[in-house]
């Protein structure tokens, strides 16, 4: 087992375990109230929902099923979610635990920072995208028509738990969005190398993920510098990930748009001709396709629309080569100088 402290406007532990081994001794002190509400998705209920519900003695235990998919991150399922938590009697005491990938993270962390004015959570993320993102750092969400995430809050949980067995269920599609998440490290952080890409070892670049996210967090909580660096690749990522109608995974995306950020950065001199080559190598190594499948025009139009975007300006994520990010604020239509 390894543990991450987090020191944020609450300080929490992420707790990197196998086999839940230490989850009684690691989460069940921690959870308040006897009524915990359990959020999962039809993907993961059937694979871990029986034997998480085994670990929560002496606790009154409400499942809570939503769809799975990003397109299900809206607010029609989070009006019913937080009608469903009502009518089964949850208190101001009780906790939420979000069991699930980003979606149901995103979704749960919403619900329990806003139900009866927010409530004790608790996140299991079970795909490696979410353990290594959004299981730290407190941002929670919805989508909305206009964009992604454009509804949610800053709440930090009460713990993490992470179970390296859930990455042996998980689908091929997802590993790979999971490492298009890990390899952004690697581009504004040298604790993450391409070698690491190399010889895999998941407890090792999860832990190391977490710690570089865990300090840069630390550092600003609520992204007004320093935590915009964890957008490399987001920016245009996420324009494509809505062009896709959320039908295409959100690791895939940002790998997508750190292949643009990684143009855009030799277009504007942070990187030479030769680094470029080397940084999309390394992306491919990801098996993942960066062909350009929109055109400048579609990409510029949801960028405007970004949560990140200030009228014509957006600040984007660029980089020095591995191990550097840096944050500019540029004009949105110089995205047309990487297509
Ligand atoms: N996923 C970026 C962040 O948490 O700031």
């Amino acid at each position: 087992m390894k543990q991450i402290n987090v020191k944020a406007s609450k300080n929490y532990t992420i707790t990197v375990d196998r086999a839940f081994e230490n989850f009684k001794a690691q989460v069940l002190p921690l959870i308040k109230g006897n009524v915990v509400a359990v959020i999962t998705d039809t993907n993961v209920e059937p694979l871990y929902y029986a034997q998480l519900e085994s670990l929560l003695t002496g606790k009154t235990v409400c499942k809570f099923v939503i769809p799975a998919g990003e397109e299900n991150k809206n607010a029609e399922n989070y009006i019913s979610l937080v009608n469903a938590l009502a009518k089964a009697g949850l208190s101001r005491k009780s906790t939420v635990i979000g069991l699930g990938g980003g979606v149901v993270g995103d979704m749960s962390a919403f619900v329990a920072s806003t139900y009866m004015r927010g409530v004790s959570y608790i996140a299991i993320p079970t795909t490696l995208l979410s353990m290594v993102d959004s299981s730290v750092g407190g941002k929670t969400g919805i989508d909305l028509d206009s964009g992604k995430n454009l509804l949610g809050t800053f709440f930090q949980p009460d713990t993490v738990y992470i179970n390296l067995d859930f990455l042996n269920t998980l689908p091929e599609r997802e590993v790979k969005s999971g490492l298009g998440e890990i390899m952004k490290y690697a581009f504004i952080d040298s604790r993450i190398t391409p070698s690491d890409l190399q010889n895999i070892n998941y407890e090792d670049l999860i832990v190391k993920s977490l710690e570089i996210k865990r300090d840069i967090v630390e550092r600003d909580e609520r992204e007004s510098g320093d935590r915009m660096l964890l957008n490399f690749g987001h920016t245009i990522g996420h324009a494509i990930e809505k062009l896709y109608d959320y039908k295409v995974s959100h690791g895939e995306c940002v790998l997508k748009g750190m292949a643009y950020a990684i143009e855009l950065s030799e277009k504007l001199g942070f990187i030479s001709a030769e680094q470029k080559e080397t940084s999309l190598n390394f992306l491919n190594g990801a098996g993942v396709s960066l062909e350009k499948e929109f055109n400048i025009s579609q990409i510029i139009n949801v960028v405007k629309s970004d949560k990140k975007a200030d009228g014509n300006t957006v600040n984007f994520v660029f980089t020095k080569g591995f191990g550097e990010g840096v944050i500019k604020k540029i004009d949105i239509a110089k995205l047309s100088e990487c297509f």
